[in-house]
C-alpha cells in the first residue's frame, strides 16, 4: 500500500519542518516546500531520508500566480502522489509576519498579504482539489488567536489571517463530503526576530506559563488529519493565551 501524502507550503523551517517532521514520523511521504530556505529545505530532507522517511522538496513563491500553477502541476505530478492517488493533507503554513503602523501601511504590502494568506490558498486548493478528493484528503489552514480583537500595528496580517479563516470554512462547507477543511490558531509559538521582547511579556501573560513548541502545532495539524468527523473547525494551540482576561 503506497504510503499516504502530505504536502505543506512554507514548511523549510520553523512550524512548518515541524509539521512535515510529525507527518513523516507517522508514516506520511511528505513534499516539504520552500520559497527562499532551500538550503534549510535541503537539510530538512536528507535527515527524514536518512530515517527511511519518503520526503521531497519544491520550490515556489507563492506570490506569483504562475509559479504557484506549477507547484500545483509539481504535486498532482508527483510520483509519491501518482503512486498513491491522490493527495491526503495540503496545510496552508507559509506567512509572513511584520509590524506597520496602519498609517504606513501601503496598498502594495495589503496586496501582498491578502495574495500570501487568501489567495495563493485558495488558488492551491482549487488546483489540489481533485487530488484531494480523490483519497478522500483534508485541508488544513494555520491562521492565528487574533479574530475579534483590535491589535495595533497589524491590520495587514490579521484581516489577511481572517480572510483565510473565513475561506477555511466556506470550503468546508464546499468541498464536504469529499475533502475536510480546518484551521489551527497557534498563540505565542515561535518569536520572530523583532519581538523577542514583546513575546516575553506575552508569555509571562500565558495560563500554561510558557511559549508553545512547534511540535504542540504539528500534534494538532496531525490530530485534524486523522478526525474524520471533523470539518470547519478551528483550533486554538496557545496554552489559554485567549481564554486569559488579562
Ligand atoms: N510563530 C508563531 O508563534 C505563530 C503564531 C500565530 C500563528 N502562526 C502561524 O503559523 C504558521 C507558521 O508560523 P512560522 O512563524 O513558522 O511562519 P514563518 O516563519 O513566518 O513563515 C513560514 C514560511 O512561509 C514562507 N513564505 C513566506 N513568503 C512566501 C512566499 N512568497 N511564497 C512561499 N512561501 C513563503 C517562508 O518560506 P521560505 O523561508 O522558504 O522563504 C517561511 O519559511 C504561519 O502561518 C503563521 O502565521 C505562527
Amino acid at each position: 500500500m503506497p504510503a499516504k501524502v502530505c504536502f505543506v507550503t512554507g514548511s523549510g523551517r520553523r512550524i512548518g519542518a515541524s509539521i512535515i517532521q510529525k507527518f513523516a514520523e507517522e508514516g506520511y511521504a511528505v513534499l516539504i516546500h520552500v520559497s527562499t530556505s532551500r538550503e534549510a529545505g535541503e537539510l530538512l530532507k536528507s535527515k527524514l531520508v536518512e530515517k527511511g522517511c519518503k520526503a521531497d522538496l519544491l520550490q515556489g513563491d507563492l506570490s506569483d500566480e504562475e509559479q504557484t500553477n506549477q507547484l500545483i502541476s509539481m504535486v498532482s505530478n508527483h510520483p509519491f502522489v501518482q503512486q498513491r492517488g491522490g493527495l491526503d493533507v495540503l496545510v496552508h503554513n507559509a506567512s509572513v509576519y511584520s509590524q506597520i503602523p496602519v498609517d504606513e501601511l501601503s496598498l502594495e504590502t495589503m496586496r501582498f498579504l491578502n495574495r500570501l494568506h487568501v489567495e495563493a490558498p485558495l488558488q492551491l486548493s482549487q488546483g489540489l482539489q481533485t487530488s484531494l478528493s480523490d483519497v478522500n484528503g483534508s485541508i488544513i489552514a494555520l491562521t492565528d488567536t487574533s479574530a475579534g480583537k483590535a491589535w495595533k500595528q497589524l491590520s495587514h496580517y490579521t484581516s489577511s489571517k481572517a480572510g483565510l479563516r473565513q475561506l477555511m470554512l466556506n470550503l468546508a462547507g464546499e468541498y464536504a463530503p469529499n475533502i475536510r477543511v480546518n484551521c489551527v490558531a497557534p498563540g505565542a509559538i515561535l518569536s520572530a526576530d523583532w519581538e523577542h521582547e514583546h513575546f516575553s511579556k506575552i508569555v509571562q501573560s500565558i495560563p500554561l506559563q510558557r511559549s508553545g513548541d512547534p511540535s504542540d502545532v504539528a500534534g494538532a495539524v496531525y490530530f485534524f488529519a486523522v478526525s474524520p468527523y471533523l470539518t470547519g473547525q478551528e483550533l486554538f494551540v496557545d496554552g489559554g493565551w485567549s481564554i486569559n482576561p488579562s
